[in-house]
Parts: C-alpha cells; structure tokens; sequence
C-alpha cells in the first residue's frame, strides 16, 4: 500500500523539517531509528500515536474509530492484544470477530496508521489477569511472568500462533506495525533480566523483525527492572513534567543499548474507573495540562501515545482487577475520560489535543475529515419479566470431597455455585480457609444468610445457623482477576481451600459452573419457574426498533448484574458505582424485535430498564454491605 503512510509521513516530515532538519538515511531500512529520530524508509518521522484495543471495540466501529483518530491528528494506533480471549481453551483459537486483530490493523493501514503492538503475553491493561488465560493457572509448575518453563512455554506458543495472524502486517513486509512491545512495565514487578531477554528473542526468532521496545513507568527505579539489553526502553506518564520524564530516561539510559528517541508511551488522558470510588475526570485544568505537554512534546520531535485515545468497553467477565487492601474491580465501562468516549464520540478533549496539533502543522496542511457522527437513540421503558431463578438453571455438579478451584472445572469466567448439605444442625461463623475470590452469595434451603465481599474490608466471615439436612449454598462471582502487583501469581477463582461452619470442616460437595455463555439457552432448559426473589433472577423482555443506534442502558433501582443484548454481554452493572449505564452498541441492535435479558443477583422492586443519550455517572452506598453505609 504505497498511499499509506504519504499523508502521515508528509506531515511529520514537514514538523521535524521545522525543527531540525532533514537527513535522508539508509531508505531500504522501512523502520530503525537512531539516537534522536525514528526513520521511516529512511526519514525521520514523529510517532504521534493513541492506545486503542481492538477487542474492547465491536469490530463494525474499528474503521469510525480509527478515522476520528486520524482526524484529531495522530499518525499512529497503539493497541493492547489480550491473549485470553484469542485462546479462551489451551489450543483452542478464536480469531473472529472482535479478536480479527489482524482485520484491525489492516483497517488501520487503509486510513493512514502506524501500530505500535502491544502484545504482552502480559498486557496488563486493567483487563482480567493483564491478558492470561485462566487456563494457565492449571498448568503444573506454572508461574506467571517468570523466567518459569511452563510460562516461556505457554507464551512461546502464543507468539508463534500471533506470528501467523500479524507477521504479513509489519513494516518490513509493508504492513503498518513498525514497533513491537515486550511484556509491559516489567520494572514494576520485577528484575529478572533472563526472563525478559529469553521473551525478547521469542520475539524475535517468531519473525518479528521490526525493533522491540521496552515501556516502564517513570523513574529510574522502573527502568533498572524493567530495561532489556537490544532493545529500546521507553516511559510511561509523566504528565504535567514531561520535560523531566525525558530527561530521566535520557540520562538513565545515555550511551546503553536502550537509548533513542523519546516516545511517553502512555501519556495519560484521564484514568480508569473502579467499581465503588469516584469516577475519574479531566477538567479545564487538566486539559491546559496534556495541551502543554502534548506541544512540547511535538515541538521537541519526541513521540507520545496517548492512553487512552478511545478506551471502549470492557465488554462481558473482560474487566481486571486491583488489590489495595480490598479488591478494586474495574468497571464494565472504560471509557477513561479518553477524547473519544465509550460510543466513540469526541468530547472537549479531543478538541483540545486537535487543536494543539493543529497548531504545530506546517501551513496549508489539513487534517482529515470527521466522518460522520454515530446515531445515539434512546429506549422507552421496557418492563423486564422475572423467567427464571439462576438456581432452577443449574448444569449437572461435579462432586468433590473438597471444594476445587473454577480453573479446575474448566471454567475461566461468571460463577460457581457450590452446594451441600448440613450433616448435623450446627450454629456459628462460616469461614474459609483462602480469603474470598471474590463476591459470595451465601444461601440455606434457598434463603439469602449473608455475604463475603473482598471488594469491602468486610468481617470475612457469614454466622449460620442449620438444621441436618439443610442446604448450604455458596454462590461465587469472579469480579475479575487481577491485572497489577504481586497479587498476579495467584489469580485462581472459586473457592480455594475449605469451608468450615463451627470450626467443622464442610464436605462432599455438588459444584455447579455458571460460565453464563448463553443466558437464553439456559432460561428455556430452565426446570420450573418457581423463582424466590431471595436468590438471582433472571428477567426477560423483548423491544422493538425502528430506527438502530448506540444507547445507554440505563438500569435504575437495579443492584447487581449483568446484561445480554441479543445474545451480547454488556458486562457488569452495580448500583454502587461510578457507571450508572451500560454502553449498547448499535451494531448489536436490529431494526425489529430484540431481546434483553438481565441476571440480578439481589432482590429488586425495580421492573423496568431503560435506553438513554446522555450518560451519567455516580457513587452510591452499597446497600447489602451495611457496614460500609455506616462506616
Ligand atoms: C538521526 O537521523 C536524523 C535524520 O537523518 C538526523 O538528522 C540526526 O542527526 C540523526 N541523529 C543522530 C544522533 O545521528
Ligand atoms: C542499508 O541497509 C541495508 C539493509 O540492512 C544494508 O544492506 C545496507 O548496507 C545499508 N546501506 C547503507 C548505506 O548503510
Ligand atoms: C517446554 O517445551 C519444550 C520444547 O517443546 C519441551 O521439551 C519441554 O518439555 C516443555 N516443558 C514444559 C514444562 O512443558
Ligand atoms: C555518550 O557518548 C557521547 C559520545 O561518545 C559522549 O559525548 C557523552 O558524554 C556520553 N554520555 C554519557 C552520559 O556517558
Ligand atoms: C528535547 O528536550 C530535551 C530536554 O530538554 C533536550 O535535551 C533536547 O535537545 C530537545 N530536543 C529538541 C530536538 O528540541
Ligand atoms: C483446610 O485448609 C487449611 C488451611 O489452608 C489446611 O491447613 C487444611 O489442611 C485443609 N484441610 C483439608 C482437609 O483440606
Ligand atoms: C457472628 O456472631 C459473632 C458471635 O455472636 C459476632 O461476634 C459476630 O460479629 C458475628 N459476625 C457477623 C459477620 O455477623
Ligand atoms: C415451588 O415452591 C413452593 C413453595 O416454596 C414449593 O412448595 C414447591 O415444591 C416448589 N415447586 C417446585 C416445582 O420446585
Ligand atoms: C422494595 O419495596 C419494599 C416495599 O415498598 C421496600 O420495603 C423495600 O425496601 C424495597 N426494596 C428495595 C431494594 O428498594
Ligand atoms: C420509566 O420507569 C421509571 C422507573 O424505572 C419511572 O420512574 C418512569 O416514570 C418511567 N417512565 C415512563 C415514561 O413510564
């Protein structure tokens, strides 16, 4: 595609030609770099770039996506690939739809983008487990992001399957991907520089023969971990300083084997949302803030990537996880105050960055065209019908002894519901011996008894009072596995350990998984529709179009659950907080019926649900933890 990259180079050109001039290099070379500039065939070109993830977008807005991103100004896309969902079973790979990575970048080519990929295997990314499969955690011998045989070997096998989607797309074969990332901020985690040069030949023996970077936070202690010999380091952040952020790196690296041109890989628009804190924003301000920065940069002739330029949505069990003291899950929503928000619409911000690199283009160059704006509708109420208690839906139990791990069962996401029955009447505190992972619903004979929640600093603990014979349910949701910080090693779900109920081990146990794939299958085998409201319910409505656009489902007097749009999984909803709507892209709508089904886990007045055009968003007490409301 020789057109590609005439309008990005011509531009970028024509800024450095402005600020240092031009030398032409070894043209049959289609990208190097040398100490001060990136060389695209030759000549020095500017990496303006932004971080959007093809597999957080419905594939049929990739091109809407990645036009707006050319017409705000930037040359470049960089994107995060999450491993998980392209082999969601060991050997088993799924490269449709939204996991067509290869169909984005081609796409982003056609409109004129360079891709900086970001491939992990770990990506972090406030995705579930930073990109891992659950799958590796049943991996005998297994450590994650280690200099660890079975991990080199899981991840070697990823690259090489990756290879065959995305080796025709590098610059070298006159594809648009001209930088490859290896692991993500290492230098945060850990030092091991075997593990990190053994992925870094991985790399490169798998044919990926564009240079490797490295990126890490922002100060010298990140870099000592996190640089590899050979290959370029980059950092992350520093925004309102960026001039100090390059000189960190700059004299930290000076003369090394991983010194060249500055790109701040992910310079941070705004930030993520965490289920139950406040939702993040970038005011006035802060806008002044990336204006300044974003013009030094372009001025100095460094590159920059923008994290996020567009975040889309964790759609489904996609979101991540952080541990403070309690578990932060991140929200369904990741729309990260980024210039195009979740629907892809351009906000103030996106303004103000077009404007900055407007500002820096050589006379008489123009940016390209906004395409046209999305649809936005809204929904009259649909009044949801309860059709079946979650419990009535249940697969055949494994039996175990003791309870096992979700991995174990081949689960890797949704809930498992482990079930048993009291041999003696007993009273006291229900206990696990492993903290909890991470939201359980606990139930006798069918009743709501209490919950353990690790997103709450909770008495870990649920008082029980049983009668022989009674049934014990404990309903387990995984919130999301965790994507940062030394938690990562262990990201198994379910129950892990043992119950006891009186200091008496509970035993012989009917584990039920819940991967929840296919709610409408599951409600038509369901085995009566004798639902309690004490225990999750699935509701079901149908509503009919006329006219197809995005919305947001808006859920009030809902509490927790998730949501499917004609067989789609919105994600998660939680009257808690910040996300207060669920993002509903046109494209999974139809002109006609359409059927929306709702898991609630708690009981509910509310009977309808909503499609509105204005978002908003809001911190609300969580009412089954009233410890935190009083606190
Ligand atoms: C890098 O290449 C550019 C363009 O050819 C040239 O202007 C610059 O002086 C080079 N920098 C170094 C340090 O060689
Ligand atoms: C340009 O690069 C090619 C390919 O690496 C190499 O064979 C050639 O010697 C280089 N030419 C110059 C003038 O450095
Ligand atoms: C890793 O792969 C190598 C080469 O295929 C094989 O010989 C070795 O047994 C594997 N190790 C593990 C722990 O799977
Ligand atoms: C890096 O190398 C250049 C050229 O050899 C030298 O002038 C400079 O002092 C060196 N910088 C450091 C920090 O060692
Ligand atoms: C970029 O900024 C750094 C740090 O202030 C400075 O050393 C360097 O010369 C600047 N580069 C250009 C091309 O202005
Ligand atoms: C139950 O868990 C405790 C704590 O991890 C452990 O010491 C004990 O061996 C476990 N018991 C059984 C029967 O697995
Ligand atoms: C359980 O009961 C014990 C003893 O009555 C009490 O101290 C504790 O606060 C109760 N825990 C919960 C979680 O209700
Ligand atoms: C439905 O619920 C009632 C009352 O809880 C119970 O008596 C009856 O056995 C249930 N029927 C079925 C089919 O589960
Ligand atoms: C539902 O309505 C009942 C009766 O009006 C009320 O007592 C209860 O608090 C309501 N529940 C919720 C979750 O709003
Ligand atoms: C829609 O439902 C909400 C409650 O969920 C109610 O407050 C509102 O009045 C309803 N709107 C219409 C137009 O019926």
């Amino acid at each position: 595609m020789k057109s590609v990259f005439a309008l990005t180079i011509c531009t970028l050109f024509s800024i450095l030609e402005v600020v240092k001039g031009v030398t032409i290099a070894n043209k049959s070379i289609p990208f190097t770099y040398n100490e001060t500039n990136f060389l695209l065939h030759g000549k020095p070109v500017q990496i303006l770039a932004g971080q959007m993830d093809p597999q957080r977008i419905p594939q049929q807005y990739w091109r809407d996506r990645l036009q707006k991103v050319r017409a705000m100004g930037l040359n470049s896309i960089s994107s995060y690939i999450f491993w998980d969902l392209l082999e969601p079973k060991e050997g088993n790979w799924d490269f449709s739809g939204m996991n067509n990575v290869a169909q984005y970048f081609k796409i982003a080519q056609e409109e004129g983008l360079m891709v900086l990929l970001r491939p992990g295997s770990y990506i972090c990314g406030e995705h579930t487990w930073g990109g891992f499969p659950a799958w590796l955690s049943e991996v005998p011998g297994m450590v994650v992001r280690s200099n660890n045989e079975p991990f080199l070997n899981a991840t070697k096998s990823y690259i090489t399957r990756l290879a065959k989607e995305l080796k025709p797309l590098l610059v070298t074969n006159g594809g648009p991907i001209i930088l490859v990332q290896v692991e993500n901020e290492y230098g945060s985690y850990g030092s091991d520089k075997q593990y990190t040069s053994t992925l870094r030949d991985m790399w490169k023996e798998a044919g990926f023969d564009v240079p490797l970077y490295t990126t890490d936070g922002d100060g010298i202690s990140y870099l000592k971990g996190g640089v590899i010999e050979n290959v370029l380091a980059e950092t992350d952040g520093g925004g309102g300083n960026v001039e100090g952020a390059f000189a960190t790196r700059q004299n930290y690296l000076a003369n090394t084997s991983s010194s060249g041109p500055f790109i701040d890989a992910e310079y941070y628009t705004t930030w993520l949302d965490l289920w139950g804190s406040p939702h993040q924003t970038t005011d006035a301000n802060g806008a002044k803030t990336v204006m300044g920065d974003l013009d030094w940069l372009i001025k100095n002739g460094s590159s920059f990537s923008l994290y996020m330029v567009h975040g889309g949505t964790n759609f489904g069990f996609s979101a991540g996880a952080d541990w403070s003291t309690v578990l932060t899950p991140v929200t369904s929503s990741y729309d990260y105050g980024a210039p195009l928000d979740e629907s892809g619409q351009p906000t103030d911000l996106f303004y103000d960055i077009q404007k900055t690199i407007k500002a820096n283009l050589p006379a008489g160059e123009k940016l390209p065209k906004m395409p046209k704006a999305t649809t936005m509708i809204s929904i009259a109420n649909i009044t949801m019908k309860p059709v079946a208690s979650l419990f009535d839906t249940l697969p055949k139990p494994v039996i175990k002894q003791q309870p096992v791990n979700m991995e174990s069962l081949g689960q890797s996401n949704g809930f498992t519901l482990y079930r048993t029955t009291s041999q003696m009447a007993a009273s006291g505190m229900l206990k696990l011996s492993d903290y909890p992972r991470d939201r359980i619903l606990v139930y006798v004979n069918g009743k709501r008894q209490g919950l353990f929640d690790s997103t709450f600093p909770l008495p870990q603990a649920v008082n029980l009072t049983v009668s022989k014979g009674d049934s014990i349910d404990l309903l387990v949701e995984n919130m999301g596995r965790i994507n940062y910080g030394p938690r990562i090693p262990d990201q198994r779900k379910g129950i892990v350990g043992n119950v006891t109920l009186n200091e008496k081990m509970l035993e012989h146990w009917s584990i039920y998984t819940l991967p929840l794939d296919n709610p409408s299958t599951m409600i038509k085998a369901a085995k009566s529709s004798n639902h309690s409201s004490d225990v999750p319910t699935f509701y079901q409505a149908s509503f009919n179009l006329h006219t197809i656009g995005d919305t947001f489902l808006s859920t009030p007097g809902w509490t927790k659950g998730m949501v499917w749009v004609n067989g789609n999984n919105l994600g998660r909803y939680w009257m808690i907080g910040p996300q207060q709507q669920l993002y509903v892209p046109g494209c999974w709508l139809k002109k006609g019926t359409n059927e929306i089904i709702i898991l609630e886990l708690e009981q509910v007045n509310a009977t309808t649900v909503s499609g509105i055009t204005t978002r908003s968003w809001a911190n609300r007490p969580n009412p089954s933890v009233p410890q935190i409301v009083s606190n």
